[in-house]
């Protein structure tokens, strides 16, 4: 009966107010990079730039890397990108990493993950000088993350937490959980919400009735790779829900389509707000990858960000 009442909602319009519209938040917030980008060239003749590093032919890293250069030149910054062969030994990656890490003209660096079996992916990121990691995943980083210190903080997280202060406003007091515990998602994302003040629970694959600890929130998270985990009677009446998953599955009509972590058609019809998949995070991860790497510009150059 359930599911048949679920079946019978009406697909929500275009403009519903429910959802959280990240590719057009995203598309602002470039808007508003590329200014600051032109503003910083014209006073102080900077121009960052970011390297992205791609070992191997995984086509979805492929599809990554070059939406990640098309928007960093569309916004005014210089790409670097550097392809490997999937046979690349890790001192040769190394090698590349030492060579950007000197070079004056590369504000950020991005090595694209996941990397061939030969190479071990903390090595990499460990040799990322800090000031440049504009993933955030250097334990340096991480480490300012924990401790209140300045950070460039992950990319998705990051996105996530714009998206939630610009449709709740103010968030301290909130109780919010995110699902998922990586340290790519889940971590900073706990970490960035007890940053604004809420309280925050950190839930997992282990953790007990996870459907009562998801109810209790007022925000849900969720970054667990797991298609269409979190159902509708899992979310509260109002609460606003982040669906960060991208899983794709097989659908009716014989081809794949891609679904988030969150039901959405069921969590849709009670929650205050909803990020859809796609158009939800996605977008909001490559935009905030070009605000670290005019952060990290601004911050090596030793000028403030221009307002
Ligand atoms: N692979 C998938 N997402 C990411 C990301 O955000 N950064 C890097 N470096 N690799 C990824």
């Amino acid at each position: 009966m359930k599911d048949a009442m679920i079946a019978a909602q009406p697909r929500p319009a275009a403009g519903d107010p429910r959802i959280i519209d990240g590719k057009a938040f995203a598309a602002r917030l470039r808007q508003a990079i590329a200014a600051k980008a032109g503003l910083l060239k014209a006073g102080h003749g900077i121009v960052p730039g970011l390297a992205v590093v791609l070992v191997g032919e995984d086509p979805a890293s492929a599809v990554y890397v070059r939406n990640k250069a098309r928007e960093t030149v569309a916004t005014g910054m210089r790409s670097f990108e550097h392809r490997l062969e999937a046979t690349t030994a890790q001192a040769e990656l190394l090698s590349l990493i030492a060579r950007l890490n000197a070079d004056a003209s590369v504000n950020g660096i991005l090595v694209q993950l996941p990397l061939p079996r030969q190479i071990d992916p903390q090595a990499v990121l460990d040799a990322i000088d800090p000031a440049k990691d504009v993933d955030g995943f250097h334990v340096v980083n991480a480490g300012r993350l924990a401790t209140g210190g300045q950070a460039l903080v992950p990319c998705t997280p990051l996105g996530c937490l714009m998206l939630l202060k610009d449709r709740l406003g103010e968030l301290s007091g909130r109780r919010a959980i995110v699902v998922g515990r990586s340290n790519i998602v889940g971590k900073p994302m706990a970490l960035l919400l007890l940053g604004e003040s809420c309280t925050v629970t950190i839930a997992h694959s282990r953790t007990r009735d996870l459907a009562a600890e998801c109810r209790r929130a007022e925000i849900l998270v969720a970054a667990v790779g797991k298609p269409e985990m979190i159902r509708g009677d899992w979310v509260a009446p109002g609460a606003t829900v982040i669906d960060v998953g991208i899983n794709r599955v097989p659908g009716a009509d014989g081809k794949t389509r891609l679904v988030g972590d969150v039901a959405f058609k069921e969590v849709l019809s009670h929650a205050g707000g909803i990020t859809p998949v796609p158009g939800g995070v996605g977008p909001m991860t490559i935009a905030c990858l070009l605000q670290n790497t005019l952060t990290a510009a601004c911050r090596q150059h030793g000028v403030p960000l221009p307002e």
